[in-house]
């Protein structure tokens, strides 16, 4: 019994959030197992973790320690949460893995995306069977994501230009990994969007 593995990647605000929750609602609906996590967190140890991460001051971490803060979590959440999930056959949603610290860790303070992949090759070691890209303008994203008021401030603080970055940064990762990325227009109304991510897990599914 083989589980399937599925996250979802966007800039902040592109509507990751809201999709996959209604992305598992219909899955289970049709009769399979869904569990759904999110990362930084997804499991005890990992949410304590992304109290660390997310809360504070923007300089309160250096950028390696950054990526070592991120990589610990999702060693965590691996451990104890996703693959036990996928060897019981279930199908894990994820909110967030490995790409978004390719990206944001990776991209946003100095080229450090090598020691990214080093770490995550030494640590981590497993790629999503598929993800599903949320794209759109950062104008409309950050806009969706400051009508959200919580403590959790620290990345969504750098503002559009990283985020003008970080939606580059992630086209041109789904062309670098083409196999498993596909690409969604996230800039339409929430059913359309939700109808063409049902479409292509469906097609992975089958
Ligand atoms: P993310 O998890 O990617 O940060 P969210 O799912 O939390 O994004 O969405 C951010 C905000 O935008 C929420 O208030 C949500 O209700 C709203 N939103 C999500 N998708 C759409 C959409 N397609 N059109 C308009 N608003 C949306
Ligand atoms: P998330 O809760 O998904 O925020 P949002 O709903 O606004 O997209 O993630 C919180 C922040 O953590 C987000 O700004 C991206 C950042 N992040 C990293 O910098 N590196 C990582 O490896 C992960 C998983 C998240």
């Amino acid at each position: 019994m083989a589980g399937r593995f599925i996250t979802f990647e966007g800039i902040d605000g592109s509507g990751k959030s809201t999709q996959i929750h209604t992305l598992a609602e219909t899955l289970r609906a049709s009769g399979h197992d869904v569990v759904l996590t999110r990362e930084p967190g997804g499991s005890p140890g990992a949410e304590e973790i992304r109290r660390l991460v997310l809360e504070g001051d923007p300089d309160r971490w250096s950028a390696e320690t950054e990526i070592l803060l991120f990589t610990a979590a999702r060693r965590d959440h691996l451990e104890r949460t996703i693959l036990p999930a996928l060897a019981r056959g279930q199908i894990v949603l994820c909110d967030r893995f490995a790409d978004s610290t390719r990206m944001y860790q990776g991209l946003s303070r100095g080229d450090l995306r090598g020691i990214v992949d080093q770490l995550h090759s030494l640590m981590i070691g497993r790629e999503p069977d598929l993800t599903i890209l949320i794209d759109m303008d950062p104008a409309i994203g950050l806009a969706r994501a400051k009508s959200r008021a919580t403590a959790e401030e620290r990345f969504e603080d750098f503002g559009e230009a990283l985020q003008k970055q970080m939606r580059a940064g992630f086209l041109a990762l789904a062309n670098e990994f083409s196999d498993r990325i596909r690409v969604i227009d996230g800039a339409r109304d929430i059913d359309t969007v939700a109808a063409d991510i049902l479409a292509r897990v469906e097609a992975d599914l089958a």
